[in-house]
């Protein structure tokens, strides 16, 4: 018999360090603190765990803006620190993913700073990308070299200090992200020395595998003409997903095999079709891709069909599994997204609890968010002053940014810190007084928690996978539901507010209690199939 792969149907849960857990007591979280709520995970029900970055970092992005590729940023603990939750995590029985940065670094990192101290031209600045002005319409100014936006707001290029004596050299550097977040130039044979050696080092820590950030970005058109109109995520345009950067990863792949054949990575690639998306995927690349379709769709049975249906669709021809995803630290917390148009309570819960049994009853891998197992809804009232994402910065207040979703998670207690700090300490975001009722705490003991769900349903799909199918067959579904089939179980949700019959089968679990025969309106049953 073959060995699946343990990363093929992994529920994958998503940590954001800085939230996670305080331990130190500086209202960060840190690894000290994942380590002392590994408790909590494994009683969860996952399989792995993917930590974001926490290596050294002035925190200019939260983090994805690495000033040492090589070192725990102290205010997430120490590299003893790693290597004693690498133990841990293992000795718990799970799988550790870490992120890798590699389309830009911080504007902190050495290779940055030596960069700016040296003239134009120099290998130091052929580490990153710097290119001249354009002039400008008026005599004596000058643009940005090309058109291009950063993803943030604003243009993709900041003009170098030219400093008293014009060491600067008046030159411009890319940086597709924050200005702290210079783009390396790939097509620098040092840059990939680096990052191999990079890897090594994590995986020599005995690192399960990486989540490659930005992973479609790393090589510029090398014309650097302008985008023109287009998207900047067009594929294959002047920006994103160049050919050029398939080498990569296939050098990547080599040096996981090289360890043993455990070690996976999986890319944060947004591309416009799902032949591009396959391209990342060929058996010498990388195993896993982020579809990120289901998290975009809105709460529609067509819609979600639709989009699992394009999923599984792009990654059959390449023997991967598709994977799915509802929240991340980039996105607004799903069962915000999931409130009633019409505003009637509590549906954006029942929706949330409906949702987790369609990702997991889907094939593949599932990654789930940190706080979505308590139905933390997302935080929109943060305070001007309390937003640290640079969206919120640089786009002048006009989009919220990712802090709502960021917000540390709440374990105990009956106010703030919750006991995500210790007592007394301020976490660095407020976390909502109403939250008392959704600590781990408050819900763990608690049957018909959001936190009893999904130990519930996370259990059950443990126990069901052996036995289920890769593939998924759709069932006749009246309208507004989804019904489906993997072997024994089917899955059945509602998406419309009207009760609906139950397709055949005993009923396994339910997201709501069920009306007879009747599935209500935003509900979804898991049923085993004769
Ligand atoms: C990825 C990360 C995001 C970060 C960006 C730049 O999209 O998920 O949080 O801001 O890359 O590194």
């Amino acid at each position: 018999m073959t060995r699946i792969p343990w990363w093929r149907n992994a529920v994958v849960y998503e940590i954001y360090v800085r939230s996670f857990a305080d331990a130190d007591g500086d209202g960060e979280g840190d690894l000290q603190g994942i380590r002392s709520r590994l408790g909590h995970l494994r009683d969860l029900g996952v399989d792995a765990l993917w930590l974001t970055p926490f290596y050294r970092s002035p925190l200019a992005d939260g983090g994805y803006d690495v000033a040492d590729y090589r070192d725990v940023d102290p205010r997430f603990g120490t590299l003893d620190d790693f290597d004693a939750l690498v133990a841990d995590v293992h000795a718990h029985g799970l799988r550790l993913i870490v992120d890798i940065v590699p389309n830009h670094s911080s504007d902190r990192h050495p290779w940055f700073q030596e960069a700016l101290a040296a003239p134009p031209g120099s290998p130091e600045r052929a580490r990153y990308i710097f290119r001249p002005g354009r002039p400008g319409e008026r005599p004596g100014e000058e643009e940005p070299p090309n058109d291009w936006p950063s993803a943030f707001g604003g243009p993709a290029w900041t003009r170098v200090d030219d400093g008293a004596d014009g060491a600067g050299g008046g030159e411009w550097y890319l940086h597709l992200y924050a200005r702290e977040q210079p783009d390396f130039n790939w097509r620098n044979p040092e840059v990939h020395r680096e990052f191999e050696d990079i890897l090594r080092f994590w995986l020599d820590r005995g690192v399960d595998g990486f989540r490659i950030d930005v992973a479609a970005g790393l090589f510029k058109d090398e014309s650097f003409c302008d985008l023109a109109g287009r998207d900047r995520r067009v594929s294959n345009g002047p920006i994103y997903s160049r050919p050029e950067v398939h080498e990569v990863y296939r050098r990547w792949r080599q040096i996981l095999d090289g360890y043993d054949g455990d070690r996976m990575a999986i890319g944060e690639v947004w591309t416009d079709g799902p032949e591009d998306l396959a391209l990342y995927l060929r058996p010498d690349e990388l195993h896993q891709v982020f579809q990120f379709d289901l998290q975009l769709a809105p709460w529609s049975a067509s819609a979600f069909r639709d989009v699992i249906d394009a999923a599984m669709k792009a990654v059959a021809p390449t023997g991967a599994a598709p994977t799915w995803v509802l929240s991340s630290h980039d996105s607004i917390r799903h069962l915000t997204r999931y409130e009633h148009p019409a505003g009637i309570p509590g549906t954006e819960r029942a929706r949330a609890k409906a949702a987790l049994l369609l990702l997991l009853s889907l094939p593949g891998s599932a990654y789930l968010y940190q706080g979505e197992e308590l139905g933390l809804p997302e935080v929109t009232d943060l305070p001007d002053e309390a937003r640290q994402d640079p969206i919120f910065e640089r786009t002048g207040g006009e989009l919220a940014g990712r802090d709502g979703c960021r917000v540390p998670l709440p374990w105990s207690g009956e106010a703030e810190p919750f006991g995500f700090s210790p007592g007394g300490v301020r976490p660095w975001l407020p976390m909502p007084p109403e939250w008392a009722p959704m600590t781990v705490e408050a819900q763990a003991s608690d049957p018909s928690s959001m936190l009893s769900w999904y130990r519930e349903a996370l259990a059950l799909r443990r126990r069901l996978a052996d036995d289920l199918p890769e593939d998924l067959e759709w069932l006749d579904s009246p309208g507004g539901t989804l019904y489906f089939r993997r072997g024994p179980l089917t899955c059945a949700l509602n998406c419309g507010d009207n009760p609906v019959r139950l397709p055949s089968g005993t009923p396994l679990l339910t997201s709501i209690p069920l009306y007879g025969d009747l599935l209500p309106g935003n509900t979804a049953a898991w049923l085993r199939t004769p």
